[in-house]
């Protein structure tokens, strides 16, 4: 798409609503968004547990790009590209593994887990394999958590260590184990999931099992004599009362920035739960139910909810222009174990019953959205986060 075409398409956009149908539909747009967005912003790629031993690898797919992450030492982990440095095959296809090499099945050339190639047969006199080895994405960790960032120069991911480390350390998600991770398959053009995402308007009508343990779905929730009751327990219960909320602040190459607020449950509910009630051992440090949940978010695709007793970690990705994935993760404490401290299905079936409401409401939003008929609609006033987040994606990719 001509440049100057896109800069009118972003001028015309009207405040506090929905977008033109041309950003969920355009090939352009969804190519500058990849470029734009997933190519600089710090992403969740997933958690060390997962990798406990040298030679543990996982990938992790985008936008038709494809990361391997592997614990390359005791104490490092690597984020290498899934293409061979001979004809390019890809090298991992299974969506994990652990071997001593990483071997591309196609002419069998090696690699060391930090990338470099290690042998390739057969090649002329003279051939230097020093100077090959597999190309590097940024990788950064927070308390457990990988992260990866494909720009040469990514935005320091420092800050974001130093702000939510102190509130998050309660939760030892460093000492955690994934319990249970899923992939949720969306119709729908990255944009929308992550929209649906970011407001809470929809709950009501659509998530009857969340709100009726979550204060969220009701508008001013965070400024509630609840929520004043739940502050006044959190310290006492081993949590931060610390809030972090550094987001659109336009600091380049970091995407939305990052932050760690709390909100509280309604009576009878200490986490998200079918009946509220407790579904695992509590995590970490933390010493009681505060009454309340924590959402924190690092960029425009990871976001988060930490209860007492266990953390999901949502992803977005972007896997062509009409489709889209949604990651979750399930967090509990590193030694509880399933069957004795926890039940599965009981852990898990919240956001499961309200991901699958999610995916399809989302898909009918996509399906209307490509309607002939479609036009852009006004947000509410609890879709001021849905607005500044698409504020800051239309300064983003503007040219
Ligand atoms: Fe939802």
């Amino acid at each position: 798409m001509d440049e100057k075409l896109l800069t009118a398409l972003i001028d015309r956009q009207p405040a506090r609503t929905s977008l033109d149908q041309v950003f969920y539909t355009d090939n352009d747009i969804y190519q500058r968004d990849i470029e734009k967005i997933y190519l600089k912003c710090w992403l969740y790629a997933g958690h060390l547990s997962e990798i406990p031993n040298v030679g543990d690898w996982f990938l992790f797919n985008l936008a038709g790009e494809s990361v391997i992450i592997v614990r390359s030492g005791p104490d490092s982990v690597s984020a290498l590209l899934n293409v061979c440095r001979h004809r390019g095959s890809v090298i991992c296809s299974e969506n994990s593994g652990s071997s001593k090499k990483l071997v591309c099945r196609y002419h069998g050339w090696s690699y060391d887990l930090d990338g470099a190639l290690h042998s390739a047969a057969h090649m002329p006199d003279g051939f230097d394999k020093s100077g090959i080895s597999l190309g590097k994405v940024h990788t950064a960790m927070l308390e457990g958590m990988i992260f990866i960032n494909f720009a040469e120069r990514p935005a320091s991911f420092e800050p974001v260590r130093e702000d939510l480390a102190v509130c998050l350390r309660p939760y030892r998600i460093d000492k955690a184990k994934v319990a249970h991770r899923q992939t949720y398959a969306i119709r729908a053009n990255w944009k929308l999931s992550v929209e649906n995402y970011t407001e809470c308007y929809h709950c009501a009508p659509a998530h009857p099992e969340y709100t009726r343990g979550h204060a969220l779905a009701k508008p001013g929730a965070r400024a509630s004599d609840e929520m004043q009751a739940v502050m006044s327990r959190a310290v006492a219960c081993g949590l931060s009362e610390r809030a972090v909320s550094r987001i659109y602040l336009d600091e380049p190459g970091f995407g939305t920035g990052y932050a760690f607020e709390r909100y509280p449950m309604w009576r009878g509910h200490v986490t998200g739960s079918e009946d509220g009630q407790p579904v695992a051992p509590l995590m970490g440090e933390i010493r009681d139910y505060d009454g309340g949940a924590t959402d924190f978010q690092v960029g425009p695709a990871t976001y988060a909810l930490a209860y007492c007793d266990y953390v999901v970690i949502y992803r977005f990705t972007p896997v062509s222009l009409a489709e889209s994935e949604c990651d979750i993760t399930w967090l509990v404490n590193g030694d509880a174990q399933v069957g004795r401290d926890y039940d599965l299905d009981r852990l898990t079936w919240l956001w499961d019953v309200t991901t699958q409401a999610d995916k399809r409401i989302i898909e009918n939003n996509a399906a209307g959205v490509r309607s002939r008929f479609y036009r852009p609609g006004p947000y509410s006033i609890m879709e001021e986060y849905t607005w500044k987040f698409m504020t800051w994606y239309l300064q983003t990719i503007r040219p």
